[in-house]
């Protein structure tokens, strides 16, 4: 096969862990007979002080016209003191609006060979940490009107969370679809004892169910969400959430499996051209160091090949080289052990693509 992926190095660390997944697809190409033809996108800090913007139109249209995009992360201290629409984090919610993307899928796994390096009790750990936060990405109080007005002498900012019901409908729908293919069981994660937004997110949660009677469907608020999540990760299959409690929950989730530079993930609409990216940012403090993970944005490029190019077996043979490089003990620094063998970034990628 032919595809065209729209790369977008980004900021930070971005460019270090995005060429090691380009070096594992690499492998696969040449493996499996595909031909991946990658095409440069410049978004978020890089493209601000490029294009003085952080998404200008023709890197959107380089997107929309490729079969996938790959994205490593965007923003970074050089560009904190700009005004929201300018800001690096900007680029990538048009981006995401754009692509008309609104279905975020982020698993949460535990590698058992990095069970020690969670910070969870072992007696917890045990029980298995295998579940996805489906994120509704494209609207929520991310996209509602924001906006800063003096009032009687002082500055009074707002923020609003708007949901329409075919939004809600459509990603419960993934949601539901996602579960059947798992241990069937979807928790929808909101905040209804206290607002409007919520209460319609389970009144049409509540239909959608009637579609699927195999799936068990439950509710929860989100704090206690957030409390159950550490106390007992494993009775979550597929957690159903807004964009912004999703974005929350999605990075307290990746912790409980040792390491936030191990998740990668999905973001689709209804055709199945995705964006695939890892949910840990740019992390500044390590940039330009050829110390951070590259596995986020490899199994990110594993995900592509299973969503957006049907190509399972290829994404399978990644993940399990993977799997066999932690087998062997090769870490990076964020996730380190004892009698572990330590590596760089690009020692990481260089170690799974030898394996695939
Ligand atoms: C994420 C990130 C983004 C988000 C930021 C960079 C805008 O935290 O993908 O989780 O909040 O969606
Ligand atoms: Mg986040």
């Amino acid at each position: 096969m032919n595809k065209t992926i729209a790369v977008i190095r980004g900021d930070g660390i971005g460019p270090e862990i995005v060429n090691e997944a380009l070096k594992v697809l690499d492998k696969v190409a040449e493996k499996y007979g595909h031909t991946f033809t990658c095409d440069d996108v410049d978004m978020g800090g890089v493209a601000i002080d490029k294009w003085g913007d952080p998404l200008p139109q023709a890197m959107l249209d380089k997107c929309l016209a490729a079969d996938s995009v790959l994205l490593g992360a965007v923003g970074g201290p050089n560009w904190e003191g700009l005004p929201g629409p300018q800001r690096p984090e900007k680029g990538l919610l048009r981006l995401r609006a754009g692509m008309g993307l609104y279905s975020n899928l982020r698993p949460a796994k535990l590698w058992p060979q990095l069970a020690q390096a969670s910070p969870l009790k072992p007696s917890i750990v045990e029980k298995g940490i295998d579940f996805l936060v489906v994120r509704e990405l494209i609207s929520g109080i991310y996209f509602g009107e924001h906006k800063t007005v003096e009032e009687n002498g002082e500055k009074v900012a707002t923020d609003v969370m708007r949901y329409a019901e075919h939004e809600i409908e459509r990603i419960g729908r993934i949601a539901f679809e996602t579960a059947m293919k798992r241990r069937k069981k979807v928790t929808c994660v909101d905040k209804a004892n206290v607002l409007d937004s919520s209460r319609l997110w389970r009144a049409v949660l509540h239909r959608v169910k009637e579609e699927y009677p195999e799936v068990e469907y439950g509710e929860m608020f989100v704090d206690n969400a957030s409390m159950q999540l550490v106390k007992d990760p494993s009775q979550f299959d597929v957690i159903v959430t807004g964009n912004m409690f999703g974005d929350i929950l999605s990075d307290e989730a990746s912790m409980l499996t040792g390491t936030i530079g191990m998740i990668p993930s999905s973001s689709l609409g209804d055709g199945t051209r995705g964006m695939y990216e890892p949910i840990h940012g740019s992390a500044p403090d390590i940039a330009g160091q050829n110390k951070a993970n590259p596995i986020g944005t490899i199994l990110s490029a594993a995900m592509m090949l299973k969503y957006s190019f049907g190509m399972d077996a290829e994404a399978a043979a990644i993940e399990a080289a993977v799997n066999k490089a932690l087998n062997d003990g090769v870490r990076t620094a964020d996730m380190m052990a004892e009698g572990c063998t330590p590596v760089s970034c690009s020692e990481m990628g260089d170690a799974i693509a030898a394996r695939i």
